[in-house]
């Protein structure tokens, strides 16, 4: 048994998810089990980001049935709404208030050096920023303000995430300097062991959702004989010797550190186990199903269970906009809008 520690001396976590695509392996193991593992630990808040996932065009139907799906997933890796507030990023408007605000806090020329928006223009063609939205150049700015907007101590994210919580940063020192002490400071917390998972297939680039080798990508709800045979056949190399060195032999260390993660051991310390890249390759899949097991079992009771789950994101949205509203007024009052209104 836990015992309750009172919020207001827990540090405050937030971080989010978008609800696009099938949420994979990188996302869990960089990020929602870390979620799921620490939540006792502070006062944390996580959720679905849908303004986030609109920067690019989405159907509609798909992005209601993906919001709904990510809130569920949300709970299926073992968060727990009794502990935590969960909760869908649209229906706590107070963070497309402060975006604005934060807009106005960075600079053009630190949004146009954002590795992110650098990627996903150049992969528009058509000379790329032409025709991107203009929420995907100012993506960080929400993104700082979703996190400003709880005062959040720590944001629990992959490796992939660390320039935005650097940027968050900037943006927060900044306005704190000049309009007076509003916002505390938040620390990226990325995972020692798979902060990048990559590609199974390319296992030089991260896995993700826009991957084009399905291959390549694990889903998290993806049937235990497809985990395995993907595994099976990922892309290792003609050494067959099995060491941890991601530069050198990037397929076998990427096993190794999947392996560390579900299991909770050193990457390195398990590559001293194995002597042939099979039976790597199997435990892997071994350990990474029996992970997902609860994970999916619990999917499939809530989705069973809609009105459950409506409850869930109800008072989520209640819980996180009690506190996103006192921040937005402090920032408000301190930048010198005319109280009232
Ligand atoms: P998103 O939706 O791309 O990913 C969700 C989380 O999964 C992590 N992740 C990975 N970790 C390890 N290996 C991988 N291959 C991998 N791929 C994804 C991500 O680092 C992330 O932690 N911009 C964010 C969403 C966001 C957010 C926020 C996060 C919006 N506002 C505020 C934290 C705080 C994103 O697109 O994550």
């Amino acid at each position: 048994m836990i015992a309750a520690v009172p919020s207001s001396f827990m540090t405050r976590v937030l971080s989010g998810i978008q609800p696009t695509g099938d949420i994979h392996l990188g996302n869990f193991l960089g990020a929602l089990r870390q979620w799921a593992i620490d939540q006792h630990l502070h006062d944390s808040f996580y959720c679905a980001v849908d303004l986030h996932a609109v920067t690019v065009q989405q159907d509609p139907v798909e992005l209601r049935s993906k919001t709904l799906e990510t809130m569920a997933t949300l709970v299926s890796v073992g968060l727990d709404p009794e502990v935590c507030t969960l909760f869908v990023q649209s229906h706590v408007p107070y963070h497309t208030e402060l975006s604005w605000l934060l807009e106005c806090t960075v600079s053009f020329g630190e949004l146009r050096r954002m590795t992110q928006f650098k990627d996903k223009s150049a992969k528009q063609g058509d000379g790329g920023q032409e025709h991107v939205s203009a929420g995907l150049f100012t993506y960080p700015a929400l993104m700082a303000a979703d996190i400003l907007i709880y005062d959040a101590d720590r944001v629990p994210v992959g490796d992939d995430q660390r320039q935005h919580l650097e940027l968050t940063r900037d943006v927060a020192e900044r306005f704190n300097s000049r309009y007076g002490q509003t916002f505390v400071l938040p620390e990226a917390a990325i995972p020692k062991i798979a902060a990048r998972v990559m590609d199974l297939q390319e296992p030089t680039n991260k896995m993700s959702k826009s991957s084009e080798s399905p291959m390549g990508t694990v889903g998290i709800f993806e049937d235990t004989n497809s985990i395995a045979k993907k595994f099976k056949r990922a892309i290792t190399d003609s050494e067959n010797q099995v060491r941890f060195d991601f530069d050198a032999k990037p397929g076998v260390s990427n096993l190794l550190s999947i392996l560390g993660a579900a299991t909770d051991r050193d990457p390195a310390s398990l590559a001293d186990e194995y002597d042939q890249y099979g039976p790597l390759k199997n435990d892997t899949a071994e350990a990474i199903i029996d992970a997902l097991e609860p994970v999916q079992n619990r999917r499939a009771e809530l989705l069973a269970d809609p009105a459950e789950l409506d409850r869930i994101i109800a008072r989520g949205a209640e819980k996180a906009s009690e506190v996103a509203a006192i921040t937005v007024q402090r920032a408000k009052d301190a930048m010198g809008f005319l109280p009232g209104g």
